[in-house]
């Protein structure tokens, strides 16, 4: 069976994207979490892949951003919104998008790394995956300023050479 996998812009691909982003972290359920009153960046770009059946069934959203570590200005890749409708898991689907997002950072010559930030549930996941923990602080705008940004814990991925630890300023909304 082909799976197809578009890459799309972030902005233009949003009203397909979202019933997904919504299944998946429902108000209800986002009044819960501890990061549920987050201000997120949205995507520049976002991989989609539709199920057989109809429908989206996998989402990645991928962040361009330049960024401050230790005082070094540095371009990256972000990872953020990666979801698998309920009845498609486990079929390879987030593994795969996860993938052309990671390819399509690293076609950006510019990028020394990529980042992204997820729950305990998931180091396992990003971790058998190549994704290495970032053991330093982060730091991010919100809409009444700066703040240190540990509510999720920071996973990077080598393109040239990630730092794993020190100080970062993700200079902008986090994703
Ligand atoms: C995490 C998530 C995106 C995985 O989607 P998926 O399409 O089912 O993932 P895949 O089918 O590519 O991968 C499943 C594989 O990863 C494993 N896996 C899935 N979630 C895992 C987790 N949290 N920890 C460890 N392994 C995990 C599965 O056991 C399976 O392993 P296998 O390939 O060896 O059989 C999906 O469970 C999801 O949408 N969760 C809710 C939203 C979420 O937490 N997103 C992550 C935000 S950072």
């Amino acid at each position: 069976m082909t799976i197809e996998i578009d890459l799309l812009n972030g902005d233009a691909s949003w009203p397909r994207a979202e019933p997904l982003l919504d299944a998946v972290w429902p108000d209800d359920v986002m009044a819960t979490l501890s990061w549920g009153h987050i201000k997120w960046a949205h995507a520049d770009l976002r991989v989609l892949i539709d199920a057989p059946e109809g429908g989206l069934a996998c989402h990645v959203g991928i962040y361009f951003r330049t960024i401050d570590w230790n005082g070094n200005k540095i371009h990256v890749g972000g990872i953020g919104g990666v979801s698998t409708r309920q009845d498609c898991r486990g079929r390879g689907y987030a593994s795969l998008a996860l993938a052309a997002a990671v390819d399509t950072i690293r076609a950006n010559e510019a990028v020394r790394f990529a980042l992204l930030f997820c729950e305990e549930q998931n180091f396992a996941f990003y971790r058998a995956r190549g994704w290495e923990p970032f053991e330093g602080e982060i730091w991010c705008e919100q809409p009444d300023g700066r703040i240190r940004f540990d509510l999720m814990a920071p996973f990077v991925f080598d393109i040239k050479r990630a730092p794993r630890q020190g100080r970062i300023d993700l200079c902008g909304l986090p994703w």
